[in-house]
């Protein structure tokens, strides 16, 4: 039960409009943006019930900075902005255009929504004018992105969370474990079979190291261990 600075919960300010899709818009939004682009990766929204477990990791009493990868119809960004003070910020970064439109339509100051890949956010965050954030939340295939451009990814990722920050990660496939160990300090894993597929669910946190290239627990580039680990 939210119990801490109860008046900015659920304002009815903070109610997103327009209203969200219901189920099977979400899925016939999903089916005309995935025909023509694959790296929509599903035609079902995460479930309320994952999407309430999975930002269980997030503390809303904070003023807080957010980055949301792959944010597709919208699901957690529609739960984020309901829980969010007022004071916070949540940064969209959706790489598909349709999917960008619709998300366009949530009117909220606290909200904005980019049409890049994930892979520039640092570009982003630079447009944003923001320099760190406490959480990044993806809901991105991982698993279709090669060797480099995933380990130049998380790498940014690391770089753009203030030291303590989280990025908190589902999946179909539970292949990134061995990528989020040599980034991220500690990292804590977890199956979700209520959902359709059943998630793979992970949270990494950034150690509290001011200098990232010291908290690294690998060279480099970091390839070559992880070409042998991923094999
Ligand atoms: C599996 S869907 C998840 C959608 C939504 N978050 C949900 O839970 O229902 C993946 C989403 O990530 C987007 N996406 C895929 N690759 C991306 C990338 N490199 N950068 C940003 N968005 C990406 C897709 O367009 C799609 O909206």
């Amino acid at each position: 039960m939210q119990t801490a600075t109860p008046d900015l919960f659920f304002e009815e300010k903070f109610l997103t409009e327009p209203a969200p899709l219901s189920f099977w818009k979400s899925v016939s939004l999903y089916l005309s943006s995935l025909s023509s682009d694959s790296q929509v990766a599903t035609i079902f929204p995460t479930s309320q019930q994952a999407v309430c477990h999975i930002c269980s990791q997030i503390d809303f009493s904070k003023k807080i900075s957010l980055i949301e990868y792959g944010p597709g119809v919208g699901v957690f960004s529609r739960f984020l902005l309901s829980r969010m003070r007022s004071d916070c910020t949540l940064i969209l970064i959706e790489r598909n255009r349709r999917l960008y439109n619709h998300l366009k339509q949530i009117r909220d100051p606290r909200l904005m929504v980019f049409h890049e890949s994930a892979e520039n956010v640092e570009r982003v965050m630079k447009q944003a004018e923001v320099e760190e954030v406490d959480y990044v939340l993806s809901g991105i295939p991982f698993s279709r992105l090669k060797l480099k451009p995933k380990c130049k990814l998380l790498r940014s990722t690391r770089d753009i969370l203030r030291p303590g920050g989280k990025l908190l990660v589902y999946q179909a496939f539970g292949h990134l474990t061995h990528f989020l160990d040599a980034y991220f300090e500690q990292v804590r894993v977890e199956r979700k079979w209520r959902n359709l597929p059943p998630l793979w669910i992970a949270e990494a946190t950034k150690g509290e190291i001011k200098d990232s290239t010291q908290a690294l627990r690998l060279p480099q580039p970091p390839e070559h261990r992880l070409q042998v680990t991923v094999a």
